[in-house]
């Protein structure tokens, strides 16, 4: 098997990073992305020097398939995996979709936990046996290069598991995936999981250094990170991680997280990544932007919190020596501290500066866009802060591909109702106008929405808060919708919070349709 390039050539200290943002991730409620999203997603990911990347799940709709096929295509360097259930059907699509990727990758799983043999599944132990012989089988026919999962692994008895690992290996996986699915183990219980089964399986293999194992943790309990570097500590060489922790319930483990601690810990984790660390910053913005999934403020390594310095004692400390308080830089990962001060005078050149600076890089389509926007924002606003042009780039990069635009909007509010909207919508290149009432400006303005673009789609979040601060402070206005089983998440910024409510619903509604479209065309093609 090739195990990816930069991993071969490295000592035993190397740890593979396989990301998987584009499929755990975005299996996460509300987190779904758009096809031009997932492409740019990829770009970045491989860029940054993520070893694989999980494009996504092949079989699960049209949509899937055909962002992995591309992102096989596109990809210079990374491993491109696509995820299978252990289904002849799955695996046959999963290798349909990374078939052209220079370095393709098939992952296919099966549940190996007695809860889960029962409940889910209602197989025995030697039907699963038979399952990985044969699946695992098919998937080597197809690539070079099968990555085995046992799901739930952390709750399956270790002689079994040992088994069901030896059996995989025997049928072609090089890759051997022992997930914390519910994410319920400790750091020192998953540590001892992987030596106990490399204990019991790789003496009874002929080429052991040809097998990677790989950690996969959740973070049900707050310990994703922590496990998976005790996986590392057990054996394991790769890592699966997402970016900003994105992923199922709580989330995986944060790939910032994994990635810094390796480097500011390497005394006592002696491995090495093959990440930029410094574009860790803009991987967690893109991300957000493209999910519309806020950061945390205080979140690890890439929070807005996370080298601010508010106690007078921090204060001084860092004044008089930054490490008294610092254990990494800003710079390494990739927050650049710049004096450049935006107003209503800065010019192209400038804001272009800027926006490198911030770790953006645009088209010039985008650019122009973009440069519109904050012009229009800098008359309206005395000073324009970092966060304020973070946001509007973040607006821009969600709204680049969409088929339906806010282009103006007119809100009649104050205490003597009915509130009443007027608004414009670009619909496929045609403009609409539309006006409605409503109970209160922002229902006056989602009734607008409605009529313009009459859909199912429950509100299930609303939520305002101020990129910066002061009563000028730009709005952020985060919307989820729910039809059915989907659920979007949409985010808008502006100075007026009714005009970012309308730009988040908006979002969030285009991103529901390219749900549904892909939705149907998968119906489409399997009737056919
Ligand atoms: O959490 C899990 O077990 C998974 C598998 C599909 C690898 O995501
Ligand atoms: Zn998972």
């Amino acid at each position: 098997m090739s195990a990816p390039s930069s991993a071969a050539s490295s000592t035993n200290d190397r740890v593979i990073i396989f990301d998987t943002t584009l499929r755990d991730g975005e299996q996460c409620p509300g987190a779904s992305m758009t096809f031009e999203e997932k492409l740019e997603v990829a770009e970045l990911l491989d860029t940054m020097g993520v070893d694989v990347i999980e494009a996504g799940f092949p079989i699960a709709s049209v949509g899937d398939f055909e962002s992995v096929a591309e992102i096989a295509r596109r990809t210079k360097r990374a491993v491109i995996a696509g995820l299978a259930r252990a289904i002849p059907a799955d695996i046959a699509r999963a290798g349909e979709a990374v078939k052209h990727a220079r370095r393709p990758r098939i992952h296919t799983f099966v549940s190996t936990s007695p809860i889960h043999l029962e409940y889910q599944m209602r197989k025995t132990q030697d039907q699963v046996i038979d399952i990985i012989t044969a699946t695992v089988a098919q998937a080597r026919n197809l690539v070079e290069d099968v990555e085995w999962s046992a799901m739930d692994a952390t709750r399956t008895p270790i002689d079994y598991l040992a088994q069901c690992v030896m059996t995989a290996i025997n049928a072609g996986a090089t890759t051997i995936n022992l997930p914390d699915t519910v994410g319920y183990a400790t750091p020192s219980e998953y540590e001892a999981m992987f030596r106990q089964v490399r204990e019991r399986v790789l003496d009874r293999v002929s080429n052991p250094e040809s097998i990677v194992f790989s950690t996969h943790c959740h973070n049900d309990l707050g310990l994703a990170v922590a496990n998976s570097l005790a996986g590392v500590a057990g054996g394991a060489r790769q890592i699966e991680c997402t970016i900003n922790g994105l992923g199922e319930r709580a989330g995986n483990a944060a790939l910032e997280e994994i990635v810094m601690a390796i480097n500011v810990r390497r005394d006592v984790l002696p491995y090495d990544t093959g990440i930029d660390a410094s574009m860790l910053t803009r991987g967690s913005k893109l991300v957000s932007a493209v999910t519309s999934f806020p950061v945390q403020y205080n979140k690890a390594i890439v929070g807005r919190n996370a080298f601010a310095h508010e106690s007078g004692i921090h204060q001084d400390g860092m004044l008089k020596n930054n490490t008294t308080y610092e254990i990494m830089t800003p710079e390494s990962v990739g927050v650049n501290k710049t004096s450049l001060v935006m107003g209503k005078h800065s010019g192209r050149a400038a804001f272009r500066d800027k926006l490198k600076a911030l770790g953006y890089e645009l088209g010039e389509n985008a650019l122009n866009d973009a440069f519109t926007r904050f012009k229009d924002l800098a008359d309206r606003k005395k000073i324009v802060y970092d966060e304020d042009i973070e946001a509007l780039v973040d607006h821009e990069i969600a709204v680049a591909h969409d088929r339906m635009k806010l282009v103006s909007l007119t809100v009649i509010a104050g205490s003597h109702g009915p509130q009443r909207a007027t608004m414009k919508m670009e619909v496929d290149g045609v403009i609409v106008t539309e006006e409605a009432e409503g109970n209160g400006p922002v229902d006056a303005v989602f009734n607008c929405i409605q009529a313009i673009v009459p859909h199912a789609a429950r509100l299930a979040l609303y939520q305002v808060h101020a990129v910066t601060e002061g009563t000028d402070a730009q709005a952020e206005v985060s919307v989820r919708l729910e039809d059915g089983d989907k659920a979007v998440t949409g985010r808008g910024s502006d100075p007026d919070t009714l005009v970012a409510s309308a730009q988040a619903y908006i979002i969030a509604l285009n991103k529901l349709q390219a749900k549904r479209n892909s939705l149907n065309a998968q119906s489409q093609s399997a009737a056919e």
